[in-house]
């Protein structure tokens, strides 16, 4: 190859990388994150979100939405929603909703869309997240919004069942659920699965444990709300009984020791 078209070569790649690198760095978009859904008191959730730093962030047209999904039933729910469009003023960064339920289950969705005017490009997302508005009876306890309650019963010396209760007023599909005790690397037994007016049920049995002793259980689940996927974790302590079985065995030395001071006195 002549070394001038070699040349030339050099430059065309250079000025062909060149506004690709600068459109890149000059041209910085980040969008807004939710950052917390709030219970307010029985009745009423406020969602708050933030900008990111204008170092970062240089567009100059952001949209938010938010929806609210609210589970009346697993079939009914209403729909609430609102949206803001920001330009260079962004003092808006929360809002309060009152529904009608009390103590009950939202779907809180924050989309955004961020551009810069006269540019083509954009960041839009949008996030999901579940929410709980506070208790009927106190207002001031608000339980954590949790597709799910977890619970041990039937303890034993050397067994016990993990209940995992699924709220089915949430329109949720259940990929999995894995219920271990982690430092022993044990997965426990599926029961069966029920269902009432208020939960699906599933249940678990771990067997051959020791007595008197704590164990951590690991509860894994997967399920997939709005088409999202969640993956949760729940840690259970769990302390088995007393066994009946040692007082057996100590019993049986009492008698085994009586039986020989009797012979003991006999033969002297
Ligand atoms: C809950 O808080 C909201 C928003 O502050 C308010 O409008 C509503 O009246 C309150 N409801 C109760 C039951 O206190
Ligand atoms: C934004 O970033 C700049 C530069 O990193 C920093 O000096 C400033 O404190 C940040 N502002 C906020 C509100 O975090
Ligand atoms: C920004 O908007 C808020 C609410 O609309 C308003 O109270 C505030 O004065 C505005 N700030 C500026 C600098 O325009
Ligand atoms: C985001 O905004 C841009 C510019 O207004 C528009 O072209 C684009 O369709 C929007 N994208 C979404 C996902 O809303
Ligand atoms: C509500 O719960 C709070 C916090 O647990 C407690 O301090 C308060 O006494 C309760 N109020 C009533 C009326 O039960
Ligand atoms: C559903 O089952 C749970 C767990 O066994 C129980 O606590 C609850 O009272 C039952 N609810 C109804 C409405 O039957």
């Amino acid at each position: 190859m002549d070394s001038s078209w070699y040349f030339f070569y050099v430059v065309l790649l250079i000025f062909s990388i060149v506004p690709l690198y600068r459109s890149q760095t000059d041209v910085s978009i980040t969008e807004p994150r939710l950052t917390s859904t709030v219970a307010v008191n029985s009745t009423a959730l406020t969602v708050n979100w933030q900008f990111a730093n204008s170092s970062i962030d240089q567009s100059d047209l952001i949209r938010v939405y938010i929806t609210i999904l609210e589970y009346f039933t697993k079939y009914t729910t209403t729909v609430y929603s609102t949206n803001y469009t920001y330009t260079t003023n962004k003092t808006i960064t929360s809002w309060t909703q009152n529904f009608p339920l009390v103590n009950a289950f939202y779907s809180v969705c924050f989309s955004t869309n961020s551009t810069i005017t006269n540019y083509t490009y954009f960041v839009s997302t949008t996030q999901c997240q579940l929410a709980r508005t506070c208790s009927r009876q106190n207002s001031s306890v608000c339980p954590n919004a949790s597709a799910v309650t977890i619970i041990s019963s039937d303890i034993t010396s050397n067994s016990f069942l993990i209940t995992i209760n699924w709220y089915n007023v949430l329109p949720i599909i259940r990929n999995s659920t894995v219920v271990q005790i982690l430092s022993e690397n044990l997965n426990a037994t599926f029961v069966s699965i029920l269902t009432n007016d208020t939960y699906i049920i599933e249940s678990y049995r771990f067997s051959n444990r020791q007595s008197l002793t704590t164990y951590a259980i690991n509860t894994l689940i997967s399920y997939t709300l709005l088409n999202q996927i969640k993956t949760e974790s729940y840690v259970l302590s769990v302390t088995t009984s007393r066994s009946s079985k040692n007082f057996l065995t100590s019993d049986i030395l009492i008698f085994g020791a009586s039986i020989l001071s009797i012979f003991l006195i006999k033969f002297h």
